[in-house]
């Protein structure tokens, strides 16, 4: 069919960048290849240059059961043509598994980290919030959040995912941030919260927090910070309807007295299964909004903003990386 046609001529292009290039080692969790790509294409000892997709190729630990298991471009060339013949090998890490229930847990699982991050729970009369995290295979991530919280009319927790390597870029040495997320919400009664991406800026590697860019999946009752409303009393979008990742958005901006908050929602909806490049939506608001492409990308987290109610977040496919 033209879909695997496409495919493999893609693939094929890839391969031809693969062999054309030997310098500097990739190190674990970072690209050796791709449409488009032009870095480095060996991995480190011990790492196998992976397909994720076409423009993706990433330096993973172990050996992928397809792999001839060498080195050489050109048996890595053999193991690429029958691995993206199926689906893309990854290899799959321990990870703990167990459920984590305090304020601010933090659980490492190669290049992410689940955060508990319950920045708002004294806002709550009473709530918990646990996670787990269920699997790492290649760079896709799973984990499970049960929260509930009661009282207040702020946020109680941010449990997320973060991501720990390629950080502090500057925005314009940024090429692509390409992310997938497919998840499912189960609920009682009524919730307030959303399902976003929340990436964070600074005028310094490293630095305080300029500016926010949220990015929701879902909005549950809930609202994004804005400097105006309308007569309804609901925010007023700085633009509407942009056609960004293959989805139409209206954004919103404010503040919440510690930074800038520009927040994408979808313009109707609920995106459970979700596949863009995000670095599409840092170049948007650095070309037509405020935000300085001088800045650099200090945090990418992706979890669920819960200010009550009682929910279940379960994310079976999660992978982020900043190139
Ligand atoms: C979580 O732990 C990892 C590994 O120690 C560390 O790199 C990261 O900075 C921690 N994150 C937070 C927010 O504490
Ligand atoms: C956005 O698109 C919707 C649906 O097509 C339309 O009704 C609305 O007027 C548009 N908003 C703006 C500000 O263009």
């Amino acid at each position: 069919m033209a879909g695997s046609r496409m495919f493999w001529s893609a693939s094929i292009f890839a391969l031809a960048l693969f062999v054309s290039s030997t310098t500097a080692q990739v190190s674990v969790w970072g690209q050796c290849g791709g449409t488009g790509y032009t870095g480095a294409t060996t991995c480190a000892s011990g790492l196998v240059c992976t397909e994720q997709n076409e423009y993706y190729w990433q330096c993973l630990p172990g050996t992928a059961s397809t792999t001839v298991g060498s080195t050489t471009s050109t048996s890595r060339t053999t193991t690429s043509s029958t691995t993206s013949a199926s689906s893309p090998a990854s290899t799959c890490l321990t990870v703990d598994t167990t459920s984590h229930c305090g304020q601010w847990d933090n659980i490492t699982a190669g290049p992410y980290s689940l955060l508990l991050d319950q920045w708002g729970s004294g806002g709550a009369s009473s709530g918990s919030d646990c996670a787990s995290l269920t699997s790492l295979c290649g760079s896709t991530i799973a984990w499970t959040n049960t929260w509930t919280w009661t009282g207040g009319t702020g946020v109680k927790s941010f449990t997320d995912i973060m991501l720990n390597q390629g950080l502090n870029k500057q925005l314009t040495a940024i090429k692509s941030i390409p992310s997938t997320w497919t998840w499912s919400q189960s609920s009682t009664g009524t919730v307030v919260a959303d399902v976003a991406y929340d990436l964070f800026t600074s005028a310094t590697p490293g630095g305080s927090n300029a500016y926010e860019i949220m990015i929701w999946l879902a909005n549950y009752n809930a609202g994004p910070i804005s400097y105006t409303y309308g007569s309804d009393g609901s925010p007023t979008p700085v633009a509407s309807n942009l056609s960004l990742g293959g989805h139409t958005w209206n954004l919103y901006y404010g503040s919440n007295g510690s930074n800038y908050v520009y927040s994408f929602l979808p313009t109707s909806g609920t995106i459970t299964s979700f596949s863009a490049d995000l670095n599409l939506f840092l170049q948007y608001l650095s070309t037509s909004q405020t935000l300085s492409s001088s800045q650099y990308l200090t945090t990418v987290q992706a979890g669920t903003e819960a200010t009550s109610g009682s929910a279940t977040l379960t994310t079976t496919a999660y992978s982020v990386v900043v190139n």
